[in-house]
């Protein structure tokens, strides 16, 4: 079993640094125990002893770095996580969009999940969106995350027993079939979202999104990957289009252009040229 009484602190610098080079997200003294704990794992999946010999595994082989980065994140995620938000979208954010784009004659909404875990964020979207917008408007889920992982469990769709609480009842019979040991979601709402591999640190190449969902993610990066992060969601975004973070999260005090807006719901950020 690997001994990570070898993770020193020169170890410790290595690996903090190319982790944040490569993906945004910050080790300090305070997580350090979390990085030792899955990098433990990795090595025992490897059969190596070496936090050394990982590192240059890691330096060399993009593979093996994605699979690395895929295991130090934390993807934890529900259906509805905070409701808030839902209840934004439907009341506020939606008929906003509706007004604003009437006028293009352009009735497709382009929603961005950005970090979307096992695709809980992604399907209670689309599900809403489902429910909630009037004829003839349609929109079209993006739906990406750093996890190749989370993103397998994403696209299957199958959600266990213990993973479906905070699904409202009517929304379970209505958007799911139940199998064994779990349910699976239909494949109409499937079809409304393109999952995908990407790293926020790099651009996405989208553009003139309406919407973008980007929840409990910054919240592990250090400010200036936070920053370059938030500004990047900017040139993806339309003008007057909403950008919904985590509610522990803020950009209070960042370098950005986004506007706050603050709805009876919940607080939410606007791009507004
Ligand atoms: C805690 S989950 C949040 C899931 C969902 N947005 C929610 O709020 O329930 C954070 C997700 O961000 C992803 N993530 C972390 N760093 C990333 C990066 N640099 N690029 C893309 N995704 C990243 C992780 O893989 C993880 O699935």
């Amino acid at each position: 079993m690997a001994d990570v009484a070898f993770f020193n602190d020169a170890d410790f610098e290595e690996y903090r640094k190319l982790i944040y080079g490569e993906s945004g997200i910050t080790f300090t003294a305070t997580n350090r125990a979390i990085l030792e704990s899955r990098l433990k794992e990795r090595l025992r999946e490897k059969n190596l002893t070496s936090v050394k010999a990982y590192f240059e595994i890691i330096s060399k082989d993009k593979e093996e770095l994605k699979a690395f980065l895929d295991s130090i994140t934390t993807n934890l995620t529900r259906f509805f996580r905070n409701q808030a938000h839902f209840d934004a979208l439907e009341k506020f954010v939606t008929p906003e969009l509706i007004k604003i784009k009437k006028a293009s004659g352009n009735t497709t909404l382009k929603i961005w999940s950005a970090g979307c875990s096992t695709g809980e964020e992604p399907y209670t979207i689309a599900m809403l969106m489902s429910e909630i917008l009037p004829p003839p408007w349609k929109f079209e889920v993006v739906a990406s995350d750093i996890s190749l992982k989370c993103l397998m469990t994403a696209k299957g769709g199958f959600y266990a027993e213990n993973r479906i609480v905070g699904i409202p009842d009517n929304y379970l019979k209505k958007y799911f079939d139940k199998t064994e040991g779990g349910y699976k979601i239909h494949a109409d709402i499937q079809s409304k979202i393109r999952f995908d591999y990407h790293n926020l640190k790099n651009d996405s190449g989208l553009r003139n999104m309406d919407l973008v969902f980007c929840r409990n993610v910054i919240i592990y990066f250090d400010e200036a990957a936070q920053t370059a992060v938030i500004n990047r969601f900017w040139d993806s975004m339309a003008n007057k289009s909403f950008l919904f973070i985590g509610h522990s999260e803020s950009l209070f005090g960042m370098d950005t252009k986004f506007e706050f807006v603050k709805t009876e719901w919940a607080t939410l950020y606007r791009k507004f040229i």
